[in-house]
């Protein structure tokens, strides 16, 4: 085996992507995002990776979250400003509780390319190819829309572009600083856990204030005012990751340039096949979904794989199994883990196991099982004395009614209200917060558990 080469998976099978049968259409555009400027840069991706070995030691804590499916017609600077907001005061419950940072990664800025259940979709009497995401194909019904078209990507990248830059800005432009914590709520005075909210903010405000009365010196006070965000994405579409691939000067090692951590997800995780193939040759942190079809054997290959010098924040296991079944697969994932003596963040997505078809024909996640998944995820790990170290959700920071119940119950009926998701279900601004409550609970009765341990 020489050394890696972008360009290596091609010589492997390929799951879920599309096939370009204008081949004469494809090329340009490859040469042109290759051409243009990575979105990432990598000194970013490595100070990610420290971040996420503090979290694989429970030094920090995982808080990965956005929209299943980014689209073209759904961008704004409203939406991304929302998604962010809602993100960083998640961040704030959860640090409050687990009293480590909170490491925050959206999905955001290049997740536009899904994995799809069947090839085909079909209405009445036409076939046509499945929508797979914006940067590969038009969601509208018609032959022409949902032919894969290359030149989507030159659009994604642009709006990958423009999101990260209003990402960046606000992550370090002010809006950020702590000292702004009541300013972020998103308008719902009238709600419960609005109220818990305020009152968390009130706390942080105090302490801030006691902070500065004290004489906290302005080195601190600096790093209360900016926060680090970071970008993630399903690196499904390897035309477009290859392209954005380049070799780090610094330490002359592959670096993807679309995201700051790429995931594998649980349909493209052969470990023969190209996905796997792509990931384990650039240096950012990687994500793999573990789903209930995954064996011991395989996620022994793939930690192998992805992850030969077992250097910690490379390999996060994002588990997704529905709630009911974490014990019936969690269990033996984490014992394979702690047998290799691998370093890993564990996660939980409590989304992607609980998508059902409502009555009324939408589909949804009901908030009761993401949250029952959640607390299963915590109570294996809990039992096998490893340790919880993220979260991953589908969400967003505007008021849609994609998943119902949570104490604003949305109900079946409800759906049709505002259902915009281009794919999965997303909780909305006001379940993810009463959720990140209640990971919260989980994390402080660890900290409690550990703290009594210790006397
Ligand atoms: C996703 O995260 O949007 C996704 C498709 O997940 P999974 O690979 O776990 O099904
Ligand atoms: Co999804």
């Amino acid at each position: 085996m020489g050394e890696w080469q972008k360009t290596d998976w091609r010589r492997k099978p390929r799951v879920q992507m599309p096939e370009y049968t204008d081949q004469a259409a494809l090329h340009p555009v490859e040469a042109q995002l290759a051409k243009y400027p990575p979105l990432v840069f990598a000194g970013e991706a490595r100070r990610l990776k420290a971040a996420l070995a503090q979290a694989a030691r429970g030094e920090a804590f995982l808080l990965q979250g956005g929209d299943c499916a980014e689209s073209f017609s759904e961008f704004s600077a409203d939406s991304i400003r929302d998604t962010f907001k809602v993100m960083l005061q998640m961040a704030m419950v959860l640090t409050f509780a687990a009293k480590v940072p909170v490491v925050k990664v959206g999905r955001m800025a290049g997740q536009f390319a899904k994995p799809r259940s069947a090839p085909t979709e079909i209405r009445g009497d036409v076939e046509l190819p499945s929508y797979r995401g914006d940067i590969i194909n038009d969601i509208d019904f018609t032959s022409e829309s949902r032919t894969p078209d290359p030149a989507r990507m030159l659009q994604a990248y642009t709006q990958a572009a423009a999101s990260l830059n209003l990402v960046r800005a606000f992550s370090t432009g002010g809006y950020a600083d702590v000292h702004k914590v009541h300013s972020w709520t998103l308008g719902f005075t009238d709600r419960e856990e609005a109220e818990k909210y305020r009152e968390l903010a009130n706390r942080i405000s105090d302490a801030l204030d006691f902070m500065q009365a004290a004489g906290v010196n302005q080195d601190t006070a600096h790093t209360l005012q900016s926060v680090d965000f970071y970008t993630s994405h399903e690196a499904l579409l390897l035309e477009y990751e290859e392209a954005l691939t380049r070799v780090d000067s610094t330490t002359g090692k592959w670096v993807a340039g679309s995201g700051h951590m790429i995931w594998i997800g649980d349909r493209t995780r052969q470990p023969d096949g190209a996905h796997v193939e792509f990931c384990r040759g650039v240096q950012n942190p990687i994500g793999l979904k573990c789903g209930p079809s995954l064996t011991v054997e395989d996620l022994k290959v793939l930690m192998a794989r992805l992850n030969p010098q077992n250097e910690a924040g490379r390999l996060t296991l994002i588990a997704r199994f529905g709630a009911g079944k974490v014990g019936d697969h969690l269990p033996r994932l984490v014992r394979a883990v702690q047998q290799e003596g691998a370093q890993v963040v564990w996660s939980c997505d409590p989304m992607h196991g609980n998508t059902i078809k409502s009555v009324s024909g939408y589909k949804t996640r009901p908030f009761d099982s993401v949250l029952r998944e959640v607390q299963e995820f915590f109570a294996v790990h809990n039992a096998e004395g490893t340790i919880p170290g993220g979260v991953h959700f589908e969400m967003t920071g505007r008021d849609v009614t994609e998943c119902t119940g949570g104490v604003r119950a949305v109900s079946d009926e409800d759906l049709s209200h505002r259902y915009h998701t281009a794919c999965d279900p997303r909780l909305n601004a006001s379940q993810a917060l009463e959720l990140a409550f209640l990971v919260s609970e989980e994390l402080t009765a660890r900290r409690r558990a550990a703290l009594e341990a210790a006397v």
